[in-house]
């Protein structure tokens, strides 16, 4: 058997979130593709951990009053207690806090400068001053807000220390060339070649602007500088086989796989070889990116309150079948939504009706007819295994494909075979007639199941050790290299009674996102009197001059008769909406004794009413023309 060392990541989770099925998902495709790799018999190594430093961890702690340390302590603790209790089978849980971490990134650091890859600059960009942060031009809302308080942002400079990231575009294009499956799955190696192609800029990787970070090393004499928090992340990935300090594990470098969220792509796809380049390291063999998940179509957000909780999906249906669904129910790459409906049609159907069911039969009959002991050759049935050996050939490659999905589709392929062979054998009417057939039917049927209880353990660890069990199986390494490897097929089977492995779900069992019934009754105990409501002032108004404002594009200007001495100056955020022409002259209805703001620079001096959904917005307007300043009630 081979010794081969295979390491494999996910990303390291921020530590100002608690864990959803994002993270749980990430976590759970590396716990499946490290242990079919323990299958393979190969040496594996899983890491996974927390991100805990960088501007917003520190922002997030200073709203609970604690330090950024303590913080950090406590949300860590949650991932790595999560894991343990969903049987994650991590080698390391590195926290980017930690001591070792700390110091080969610092190493890490020194080499790139030694090398000349870093050097001293000043950093441009758009800094908030009450948020104490910088943002990039896309994050700005209307070409300059600060997009977290709204406020005017301004252009300063930061003195800053500089990646040569723009050094290594042509090795990077070259590298993507030559290993057409380094970005997996293809669809997103494009958008990434698109991207270096368009042209790279060197990379800011300290700050001067917060204090909670990785400090330069100390022979650079730079206090007032930390180290930009990607930076310090990626470098887990070798710190965490002691790079920079013992550097005893760094014989699983290079990593097998990173698995990462598409929105951490670029990070992983750019950054990170660039960085392994500029020290002299081989590159992982893959960067396997996943698609988002959504819920009931909705993205998931705190404030709506529909956050997929991986504890409580597990704690009503268990974790094989929340695994399962996650890895079967989208392509590894594409966007997947989870619903309790999806996830019980799959318990239902994929795992009740297929896998549960011609487990059942087999125990059924084989108990009824042969008191749980059948023998038989299998020459009977020579085709289907035919059938059965191609499918199982092919499926080693698709896991280290990332294709999970497939890899699902073709075992329940097999077990389609199964049932198909029984229905078309009859053995219930032949069992009278024909006992020798019906028991070899048994045997072959069994047969199937070893090897389907073999190739799902990576995916439903505890189902398959259960089903392995029943059949009188065990497995490990050696069993795979028996019955999957080489095909072996055993001629008798003693097998054991369990019970249902997937008992049919009939209704709904988790604590939902509240229902319309429960939002109304939330909706009430914030209910208003008339006399509430006739505070606000809404009244007829007619838009006489629309304005553009130079560098926005949401806003216009607009001057609006409210039939008082003057015309109002409203700003308002309608201009991807609205042409001008579609705007002059017509009516709106405005809340006229709201308290003047400046916005972008302009006084505005009311609100125009709009409603606006998926499709777009739409002002509210008088059904018929009526006089301007009218009240509104
Ligand atoms: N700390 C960085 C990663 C550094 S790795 C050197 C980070 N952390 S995170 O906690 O924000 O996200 C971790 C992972 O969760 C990412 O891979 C991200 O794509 C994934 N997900 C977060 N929300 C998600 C969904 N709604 N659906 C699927 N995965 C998503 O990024």
């Amino acid at each position: 058997m081979s010794c081969k060392k295979v390491y494999i990541t996910t990303p390291i989770y921020y530590v100002n979130d608690s864990a959803h099925i994002g993270h749980a998902y990430t976590t759970i495709i590396a716990d499946t593709i490290a242990r079919y790799s323990k299958l393979l018999g190969y040496d594996t190594f899983l890491l996974t951990g927390t991100d805990e430093h960088g501007q917003k961890i520190e922002q997030s702690a200073k709203k609970k009053g604690k330090s950024p340390k303590e913080y950090a302590d406590e949300i860590s603790k949650t991932f790595k207690d999560l894991w343990d209790d969903f049987g994650i089978e991590y080698d390391y849980f590195i926290r980017t806090t930690d001591d070792k971490h700390k110091q080969g990134v610092k190493f890490a650091f020194q080499k790139m400068f030694e090398k000349g890859d870093i050097y001293k600059g000043k950093y441009s960009g758009n800094y908030c001053v009450s948020c104490e942060s910088f943002f990039t031009d896309t994050q700005l809302i209307d070409g300059s807000g600060c997009p977290d308080c709204g406020k005017e942002t301004s252009i300063i400079e930061e003195e800053s220390y500089f990646f040569r990231l723009s050094k290594y575009q042509d090795r990077l294009l070259e590298h993507y060339k030559n290993n057409p499956d380094f970005i997996l799955p293809a669809s997103k190696r494009n958008e990434v070649i698109a991207f270096v192609e368009s042209g790279l800029k060197d990379l800011s990787i300290t700050r001067t602007s917060f204090d909670w970070g990785i400090k330069l090393p100390e022979n650079m004499n730079e206090p007032k500088h930390v180290m930009y928090v990607w930076l310090d992340a990626l470098l887990n990935y070798l710190t965490a086989l002691g790079y920079g300090g013992n550097g005893e594990k760094m014989d699983y470098w290079p990593a097998k796989i990173h698995i990462v969220g598409k929105d951490i792509l670029r990070f992983h796809a750019i950054y990170w070889p660039a960085f392994l380049m500029s020290l002299d390291l081989p590159l992982p063999h893959h960067i396997g990116a996943h698609g988002w998940w959504t819920r009931d179509g909705q993205k998931m957000s705190k404030s709506i309150g529909n956050v997929v909780k991986p504890r409580e999906v597990v704690e009503a249906y268990g974790l094989d079948t929340f695994r399962y669904f996650l890895l079967r129910e989208v392509p590894f790459g594409q966007d997947g939504d989870f619903s309790e409906k999806a996830l019980i049609n799959r318990i239902n159907g994929d795992l009740g009706n297929s896998l549960g069911n011609l487990l059942n039969r087999v125990i059924g009959m084989g108990g009824k007819y042969f008191n749980y002991k059948f023998s038989s050759d299998l020459s009977l049935f020579q085709n289907e295994l035919e059938k059965v050996d191609d499918i199982v050939s092919k499926l080693e490659s698709y896991i280290f494909q990332m294709q999970t999905h497939r890899y699902l589709e073709e075992i329940w392929e097999i077990l389609a075979i199964g049932n198909r062979t029984i229905q078309s054998s009859e053995p219930w009417v032949k069992i009278k007639s024909n006992p020798d057939e019906v028991e070899a039917l048994l045997v072959f049927v069994s047969n199937l199941l070893v090897r389907v209880s073999i190739l799902l353990y990576p995916v439903m660890p505890n189902s398959s050790k259960k089903m392995a069990e029943a059949l009188g199986i065990e497995i490990s390494p050696e069993n795979y290299d028996r019955f999957i490897r080489n095909r072996e097929l055993l001629n008798s089977f003693e097998i054991t009674k369990i019970p249902a492995l997937f008992p049919k779900v009939d209704k709904p069992k988790m604590g939902q996102a509240p229902k319309r019934e429960e939002k109304r009754e939330i909706a009430e105990e914030g209910l208003i009197t008339i006399d509430k409501f006739f505070e606000v002032k809404i009244r007829v108004g007619e838009i006489l001059e629309v304005e553009e404002i130079p560098k926005s594009k949401k806003l216009y200007r607009l001057q609006v008769n409210l039939g008082e001495e003057r015309p109002r100056q409203i700003v308002a955020g309608i201009k991807e909406f609205y042409k001008k022409e579609e705007l002059l002259n017509t009516l709106v209805c405005v809340v006229a004794n709201l308290k003047p703001a400046k916005l972008m620079g302009h006084i505005s001096e009311g609100m125009l009413l709009a409603v606006r959904d998926s499709q777009g917005l739409s002002l509210i307007r008088p059904e018929h023309r009526r006089e301007v300043g009218s009240p509104i009630s």
